[in-house]
């Protein structure tokens, strides 16, 4: 199932952005669930997100930086003092640190920013923000039901890069 072919051009679409300190900062930031990393959850929606962008022809570069950076809020969203305001603040969050770090396009803010809809209000501006938005969700679902390690995302793809 899992095809790897576009590897090469993904990681030319990312390079930048994954030597950056904050970046693999993430890897030290626990997500959803036990031994995958918010770096490694970024690294699989940025994955997902340029394979569906490239063969829908959109801009693929946009999906995979904005993938890569949606979750950039570099804090335990368990401790106690971000519980109930996590899920709604953490796109501008991530959009802040990731604006203070790279040169981003409109389309890659938009990707980052609007990543939660619908459970934030408003709607993404381009085809490709939907896209990281519906990727997030897949991958979160995936990492939730131990799926990760079942496709060897993890192993493939994350010890890859
Ligand atoms: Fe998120
Ligand atoms: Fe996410």
């Amino acid at each position: 199932m899992w095809k790897f072919k576009n590897k090469d051009a993904f990681e030319e679409c990312i390079k930048d952005l994954l030597a950056d300190s904050s970046v693999q900062e993430m890897r030290h930031i626990p997500q959803h669930t036990k031994n995958i990393s918010c770096l490694d959850h970024s690294i699989f929606v940025a994955y997902l997100s340029f394979l569906i962008c490239r063969r829908f022809h959109l801009d693929y570069k946009a999906g995979a930086r904005g993938g890569l950076l949606h979750d950039l809020f570099l804090y335990n969203w368990r401790d106690k003092e971000h519980e109930g305001h996590h899920l709604f603040n953490h796109p501008k969050i991530a959009l802040k640190n990731a604006s203070e770090q790279f040169e981003l396009t409109d389309k890659e803010k938009d990707c980052i920013v609007k990543h939660m809809w619908p459970v934030t209000k408003k709607l993404p501006k381009y085809r490709e923000s939907f896209i990281v938005g519906c990727a997030d969700k897949i991958c979160a679902a995936l990492e939730m039901m131990r799926l990760f390690r079942v496709f060897g995302v993890q192993a493939k793809l994350c010890a890859a890069v």
